[in-house]
């Protein structure tokens, strides 16, 4: 297929399914889907307003490039998993990521590395994940298959060494994995030059990145979602020493700032890398919430006595589990950020039974596609 680095056709790889719509009919489609849906469940919540992102192109930090086993380079082509479009980028990741990805293309064709064939479970590369920072910072990770031997692991860092001097990134990573799935994370990381991880800014705080991380993947825009979340917090006018609980806090993006201001901050996260990222960067920042190492099920909110929670589950919404706690602990307020309405709606069939929505915005992280960030502010009813 002819290269095509501003693609926007949205039947090829379906990454901007929704390119064909003009971007301001985008977000009044957006947010009358959050309404009708809400209406649809019965639902007592308007959705006022969709806050649209910073840029509408070019705004992704993070994107995963396939390599299938005949050693295609690219994205997926639209509803075939199986099928990797060679030599294509598209419109929406950062302008860096495609310097990087063309410069990586050739290595990848001429590598010496096999192709990792997932039918037979055999070869070596699989992804090339490319990161970038507001301030400037780059990572390169290079996901193969667990070397067999130590013949073989010499053959990958001496490729990926030749790599070095052409990517000239601040972070390049070796990971590796046995999973025979379809993953663009190894369980094992090896950082061949520069640093283990890139640092971004978001608002007045830092945050570290690393190669198994998960980070908001439009950060300028991510710098409205956390001031906004933030800024619905104080209308709450909790006094400083309230406990809040984050659940679901990743690396501390909403817990940093929730520091700041309340002195009992709490975090849970399950992944073991995300938290130690998280206590990394309150000491970067000079802050001192504490963070929970747990499945968000596994824990008692009543330990922790808030007055406030905020959750930001992934796509699969809460546990069951966490909602059954919220509904016998009740906070007074709730902050939930969603990045699935349509989740967040069904749980709300739940969460009504004792609590009201006062507030109800949509950030708009995701230009071009369906999605869109949910956040709303919930008041236990009297
Ligand atoms: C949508 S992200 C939000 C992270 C963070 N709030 C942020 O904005 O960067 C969801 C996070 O939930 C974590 N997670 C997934 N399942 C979890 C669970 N059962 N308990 C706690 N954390 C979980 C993921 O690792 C991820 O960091």
């Amino acid at each position: 297929m002819q290269e095509n680095t501003l693609c926007g056709r949205k039947d090829v790889c379906g990454s901007c399914g929704w390119f064909d719509i003009p971007y301001e009919e985008q977000l009044l489609k957006k947010l009358e889907g959050i309404n009708t849906a809400a209406k649809a469940d019965k639902i007592s919540l308007i959705c006022s307003k969709i806050i649209p992102s910073v840029t509408n192109s070019h705004y992704r930090n993070k994107m995963d490039f396939v390599i299938d086993y005949k050693g295609n380079f690219g994205l997926r082509e639209k509803g075939k998993w199986w099928k990797v479009i060679d030599n294509h980028t598209c419109f929406l990741p950062d302008t860096k990521i495609i310097d990087l990805y063309h410069r990586l293309y050739p290595w990848v064709k001429n590598s010496g590395l096999s192709y990792y064939d997932r039918k037979a479970d055999a070869g070596l590369l699989r992804y090339a994940i490319i990161r970038v920072t507001k301030l400037g910072e780059t990572m390169v990770i290079i996901l193969t298959t667990n070397p067999k031997d130590s013949s073989e692991e010499m053959l990958i860092k001496n490729s990926l060494a030749s790599l070095v001097d052409t990517l000239n990134v601040t972070s390049f990573v070796w990971s590796h994995t046995s999973s025979k799935s379809d993953i663009s994370f190894g369980e094992n990381c090896e950082v061949i030059s520069g640093a283990a991880y890139i640092r971004e800014k978001i608002n007045e705080h830092f945050y570290i990145i690393r190669p198994n991380s998960f980070f908001q993947t439009n950060s300028q825009t991510a710098e409205l979602l956390q001031s906004h979340v933030i800024s619905m917090t104080d209308t709450f006018n909790l006094p400083s020493s309230a406990n809040v609980l984050d659940l679901y806090c990743g690396s501390g993006f909403f817990t940093l700032p929730l520091s700041g201001k309340y002195k009992n901050t709490y975090g849970v996260e399950s992944v073991k890398s995300a938290i130690d990222d998280a206590n990394e960067n309150a000491q970067l920042n000079n802050l001192h919430p504490n963070f929970i190492c747990a499945p968000a099920e596994n824990i008692r909110i009543s330990d922790y006595v808030p007055e406030l929670v905020l959750v930001d589950p992934p796509r699969s919404g809460l546990h069951p589990k966490v909602i059954n706690d919220l509904l016998t602990v009740c906070p007074k307020y709730m902050i939930y950020v969603s990045c699935k309405y349509e989740k967040f709606l069904s749980e709300m069939q739940l969460l009504r039974t004792k609590y009201s929505v006062v507030d109800c915005h949509a950030i708009d992280m995701f230009p071009h596609t369906p999605h869109t960030e949910v956040v709303t502010a919930l008041v236990r009813n009297p």
